[in-house]
């Protein structure tokens, strides 16, 4: 498992891939994606949650406005600037208030090195920025890394969730596909730009090593998640409580590339009552390779429940 993992974390780091190599790509893996920043934001900027400086911006409509409040949480390695799109869609579009938070570490987010970097922190953090916004309720969006701490948010802070759009999860260390990993075209240019976009976003302060960050971030995936039905039972299910219990999408891309195939289906049936969402023809950039059509998913699941199951 663990050499597995050094190989995705050299291929990433090293940029030493020769992609001649690589097998056919599936049509979803020939984007490229392109570059998106935030939409216009009410407030951007830090605070202190957790021994860290926590950065995060607010769009839409204001959190009084009675809508739910929709947070977005971004993968590995990258910001929530990589939501450009759908934080847009749904503060504007949509208006429901929107916070983004840029997970520790990453972004604008400082770190504290004296604690590992986990799902489970980041959570706690997402959690205490919403108690320090006094939200009480939220739906969250994440994708990849983001996806994995909507799930502990749902295990850990349940009572804060409203609904979870959890795209491109995992829940083991050892489900990467290493094969559709090194057939995305894109690839090489990811990591470089993982890299200048965290070098350029980095708070003031803290040291631009970004193969520290690279490392620390290797670290949290060797061993995490370690999930099963026990702690996917912790989460609240709409068969117990169809009116407090989160609704839960779990999403993923019909050519998702770096998650194995069966994964998504998997957490689906770890929870009971939630719903599987394949989308059509993207993998697992899909916000940024088909932003309308993940939008129109977003769309809908973001809607006011009608009672009864969910809606
Ligand atoms: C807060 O973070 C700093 C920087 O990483 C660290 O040196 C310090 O020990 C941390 N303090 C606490 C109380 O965790
Ligand atoms: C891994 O990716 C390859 C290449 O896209 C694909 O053929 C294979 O089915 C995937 N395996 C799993 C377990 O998802």
């Amino acid at each position: 498992m663990s050499s597995l993992l050094r190989v995705l974390v050299t291929a990433l780091t090293s940029m030493s891939l020769i992609t001649d190599s690589i097998a056919a790509a599936e049509p979803a893996e020939t984007y490229t994606p392109p570059y998106k920043t935030l939409p216009p934001a009410k407030f951007r900027g830090t605070a202190r949650i957790n021994n860290i400086s926590l950065w995060y911006s607010m769009h839409g409509p204001p959190l009084t406005c009675g809508r739910l409040p929709i947070v977005f949480l971004h993968g590995r390695k990258t910001s929530s600037r990589w939501w450009g799109y759908q934080i847009k869609y749904v503060a504007s579009t949509i208006g429901n208030p929107v916070i983004a938070i840029d997970t520790r570490a990453h972004g604008g987010s400082s770190d504290d090195i004296s604690v590992p970097l986990t799902y489970e922190q980041f959570a706690h953090d997402a959690t205490a920025l919403l108690k320090h916004l006094k939200v009480a309720r939220t739906g969250v969006v994440g994708r990849s890394d983001g996806a994995n701490t909507a799930l502990s948010m749902a295990m850990h802070h349940g009572e804060v969730l409203d609904r979870a759009f959890v795209f491109g999860a995992n829940y083991r260390p050892d489900q990467l596909n290493i094969t559709g990993l090194m057939g995305i075209m894109f690839l090489k240019e990811l990591a470089g730009r993982q890299q200048s976009e965290w070098e350029a976003l980095t708070p003031t302060g803290q040291p631009k090593n970004y193969a520290a960050l690279a490392a620390r971030v290797s670290a949290m995936q060797e061993t995490a998640p370690m999930w099963d039905g026990s702690d996917f039972g912790r989460i609240k299910t709409l068969y117990q409580d169809p009116r407090k219990a989160p609704i839960v999408w779990v999403a993923d891309g019909d050519s998702e590339e770096i998650v194995q195939r069966q994964v998504a289906g998997d957490i689906r049936d770890g929870i009971w009552g939630s719903s599987l969402v394949m989308l059509p023809d993207v993998g697992h950039f899909a916000p940024l390779q088909d932003p309308e059509m993940f939008n129109v998913f977003l769309g809908r699941w973001v809607e006011p429940r009608a009672g009864g199951k969910g809606r």
